[in-house]
């Protein structure tokens, strides 16, 4: 019998319209556009404004999208999962409200919360689902409404963060394209130095912890950095060991987009070429679990059937990982 695989077919993205340029960040707070530049290689980023909007919002129009390009029946679709670190409510969850408004009526659906490693792991709750036989169409958007939780008179962070959403498609191949290896780890020691304090059940939301203003995200940048560093490439070597690869047998790396700096360092330990190495967070800086599907939906049109992908990512809790993948179609 033919081993299923699963395979990634189909890719969308939303961006919202509002661009908020390194030059407005300038007349928020104490900043330049030359520090941005040369400490995160952030140009500008996407803001998700008006009343009402959630991270569903951009989850419906990215799934919306692949549906339109994949030209599918989304009640064929049998499970969503939407990838998230800002849901739209505690509680209810985000993908069911999504999988509804896309009429993915038959589909059940869940979130899944890693941080920044949301999507990555993702791919790995969705793979196995295919290649278990169980489920065809298995819908994995990752979206974020990073502004949500940021506090925008904090210049050491609301620089980076933008939001998004992008959506991929797995459904089983039988030629072995698709997931091939992962290499997934996380680490709590670390919950301290990248976090919102207060709104989760250790400290709900008082008056008091808004004056604080605990409900924003907050990190020790430095050491979440130096941890970045070292994790990505760590596991991405590891991957590339394991599964026989040499530098040139990759085609891309597809990175966690949180600094050009992590991007870079990380291209450099698996001594890949940069041409190899996908980056777009000068346009959107860091979207938290949107920024891998973004990649593939910006890269759509230069990726090949065959071409041999590592993802790579690292996030709060910590969490981080690789996985490798065959790219299964190339674009007319
Ligand atoms: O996706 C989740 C994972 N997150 C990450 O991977 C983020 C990892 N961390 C980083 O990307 C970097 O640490 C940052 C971009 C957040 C900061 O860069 P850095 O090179 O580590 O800078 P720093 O925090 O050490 O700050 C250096 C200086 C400080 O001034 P002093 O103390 O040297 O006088 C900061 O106050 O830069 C100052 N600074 C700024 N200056 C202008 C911090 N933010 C800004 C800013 N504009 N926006």
């Amino acid at each position: 019998m033919t081993k299923i695989t699963a395979a990634i077919t189909a890719v969308g993205k939303y961006v919202p319209d509002y661009i908020l340029t390194n030059k407005e960040l300038e007349s928020m707070v104490e900043t330049n556009d030359e520090w941005i530049t040369t400490r995160t290689g952030i140009k500008e980023r996407r803001i998700l404004k008006g009343e009402n909007k959630g991270t569903s919002y951009m989850a419906i129009k990215s799934a919306e999208e692949l549906i339109s390009k994949k030209n599918i029946d989304p009640k064929e679709i049998d499970l969503v999962i939407v990838a998230t670190a800002t849901p739209d409510m505690q509680a209810a969850s985000t993908a069911s409200y999504t999988a509804t408004k896309i009429g993915a009526t038959n589909a059940f659906s869940f979130d899944l919360e890693a941080a920044c490693s949301s999507f990555l792991y993702g791919m790995s709750v969705a793979s196995s689902y295919i290649e278990s036989g169980r489920y065809k169409k298995v819908l994995l958007i990752g979206a974020d409404k990073n502004s949500s939780m940021i506090d925008y008179t904090d210049r050491t962070i609301c620089i980076i963060f933008g939001d998004a959403a992008g959506a991929v498609l797995f459904e089983p191949n039988e030629e072995g394209l698709g997931f091939q290896d992962e290499y997934l780890k996380s680490d709590g020691s670390g919950r301290e130095f990248l976090k919102v304090a207060s709104g989760g059940s250790v400290l709900p939301n008082t008056k008091e912890t808004i004056e604080k203003k605990l409900n924003y995200i907050r990190q020790d940048g430095k050491t979440v950095f130096k941890n970045a560093v070292f994790n990505m490439a760590d596991v991405s070597e590891k991957v590339m060991e394991r599964n026989n690869l040499t530098n040139d047998d990759i085609s891309w790396l597809a990175p966690h987009q949180a600094n050009k700096r992590i991007i870079e360092a990380t291209g450099n330990r698996m001594r890949l070429d940069a041409s190899k190495v996908m980056m777009n967070i000068q346009k959107y800086g860091n979207t938290t679990s949107a920024t891998l599907p973004l990649l593939l939906a910006d890269y759509e049109s230069q990726l090949k059937k065959g071409d041999k992908i590592i993802f790579a990512a690292f996030g709060g809790g910590f969490s981080w990982g690789a996985i490798y993948l065959k790219w299964a179609y190339s674009s007319k």
